[in-house]
């Protein structure tokens, strides 16, 4: 019995640092990094290009479902809300796919990225995006970035 209770006791306080901890692992991105940048760059080219277009500016008319009733892929450039979001949303959204935000059961063609891209080419890819913003829209969303650690503290 006192077993059983020390062992709940353990594995609730080892459970509050493990979130803690996970909470504490804010990601930023670099896109004065010329290094990371120009890595991005090629990861984009390979994983995103595809979809959302070489020049970022996604697929035609994004606003609204296509066809297949999806949404289509939204611009990165200034004219779409990518820089509406905070690095770590970014950095999540690509990880874990949109449905880690939006619920399970919604449907989407953003691919989730956790099995074929390391947290550092996720940064990667993501800090070429930014570097692409011109200076104005950069600074906008480092405003986001610094609303969203002071929410997450
Ligand atoms: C197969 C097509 C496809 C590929 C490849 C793809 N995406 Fe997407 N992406 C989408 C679609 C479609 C959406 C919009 C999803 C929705 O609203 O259902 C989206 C949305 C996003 C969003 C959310 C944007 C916002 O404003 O909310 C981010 C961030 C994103 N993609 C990043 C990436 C990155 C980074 C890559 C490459 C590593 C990538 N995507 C590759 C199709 C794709």
């Amino acid at each position: 019995m006192i077993v059983a209770a020390l062992f709940l006791f353990f594995s609730t306080i080892a459970l509050v640092f493990y979130f803690v901890y996970e909470k504490q692992t804010v990601i930023s991105l670099s896109p004065n990094d010329k290094a990371v940048v120009l890595l991005g760059k090629t990861i984009y080219e390979q994983s995103c290009l595809s979809c959302h277009g070489a020049k970022l500016e996604g697929q035609s008319n994004w606003k609204s479902r296509n066809e297949a009733g999806m949404m289509p892929a939204p611009p990165h450039d200034k004219s779409g809300h990518t820089w509406h979001h905070a690095d770590q949303l970014l950095f999540e959204l690509t990880k874990f796919g949109l449905a880690t935000f939006a619920g399970p059961d919604f449907k989407s063609d953003m691919p989730m990225f956790k099995d074929t891209l390391s947290d550092k080419e996720i940064i990667a890819v993501l800090s070429y995006i930014k570097s692409t913003w011109p200076q104005d829209i950069q600074d906008k969303q480092n405003q986001i970035n610094q609303a969203y650690k002071q929410k997450s503290q």
